[in-house]
């Protein structure tokens, strides 16, 4: 099976502009798994090689092994944009349906508590903060409810994409009509085929970047609900867990915390407990 593989890379090889050896994706995979956690399986090789060439061209060097040479540096600007490239964005209005039914009547539960604080740990390009800040106009019946989101990710590229709040309308034709009318302005002239969301909806949200490995996190608990959704599976089991122990002093002690739907945390059982379908609470409270 393995030489069949190297037959396979070595054939790619061949069709591509620059070389691309599996030493380099190894050096590729260390110096990813180091700046941001992320696991890369072997199978990504030509998802990477083609999401790098770009990174090449655009800064004119004529190998990959220059290039990553030049990541050697960890002050080197190309950092982020090495690290946007191999990120994977993938998100939804409402993804995991189910999530946002629980994350109401848990807000409904604190009316009256003082503000509410959300954070979206993995926000990629605002879907999911821009449904939870939905979620809670629905609950408090007002475009200006007690509520603090903070969406946070590693990726600058899809937070700038995330603070505009600018849909194809394609990507929103799986809201509901009534939701769509509520919540967006549709876009006229220059600007047709796309919506952009209420104003309102945005003040609610801070955007920030946040890289989950950093041992120092920019925030300030306790939150009401952390979502943490579809970014873990990118971690190891050792990442994660270290991920879990910061969050258990940042959340509320009735706080809730959501996974992806492919994520459990049953390896940190003495941190997090099952309470629902992808939905923990703390274990000790
Ligand atoms: C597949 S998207 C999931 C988006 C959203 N949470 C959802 O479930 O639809 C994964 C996001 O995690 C972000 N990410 C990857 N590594 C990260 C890290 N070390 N720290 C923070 N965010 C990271 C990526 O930039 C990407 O936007």
């Amino acid at each position: 099976m393995g030489e069949m593989m190297d037959y396979d890379s070595e054939f790619m090889d061949a069709s591509r502009e620059y070389k691309f050896t599996t030493q380099d994706f190894e050096r590729v995979k260390k110096l990813i798994y180091n700046r941001a956690g992320i696991s890369l399986s072997s199978s990504k090789q030509n998802m990477v090689y083609s999401r790098l060439v770009r990174r090449l061209r655009a800064n004119g060097y004529d190998s990959f092994k220059a290039y990553l040479d030049s990541l050697e540096s960890p002050n080197n600007p190309e950092w982020e944009a090495f690290t946007n490239a191999l990120t994977t964005n993938l998100t939804a209005f409402f993804r995991e349906q189910h999530h946002f039914p629980t994350l109401e009547q848990h807000a409904e539960k604190r009316r009256n508590k003082g503000k509410i604080h959300l954070w979206c740990s993995a926000s990629s390009t605002g879907e999911e903060p821009y449904s939870m800040a939905m979620s809670m106009v629905q609950t408090f019946k007002t475009f200006t409810p007690p509520v603090h989101i903070l969406a946070t990710d590693l990726d600058t590229h899809v937070l700038a994409k995330a603070k505009a709040g600018i849909y194809s309308l394609e990507k929103l034709d799986k809201l509901p009509k009534e939701k769509l009318r509520k919540f967006f302005l549709k876009g006229k002239g220059v600007h047709s085929g796309y919506a952009m969301v209420r104003p309102e909806l945005r003040e609610m949200i801070t955007f920030r970047q946040l890289n989950l490995l950093d041992n120092n996190w920019p925030v300030r608990g306790p939150f009401d609900a952390i979502f943490c959704r579809n970014v873990m599976i990118y971690f190891d089991k050792q990442t994660q867990y270290k991920i879990l122990q910061k969050f258990v002093p940042l959340l509320a002690p009735d706080g809730l915390l959501f996974a992806g739907h492919s994520e459990s945390f049953q390896h940190a059982a003495d941190l997090f407990r099952l309470r629902e379908k992808t939905v923990y609470e703390l274990v000790n409270k």
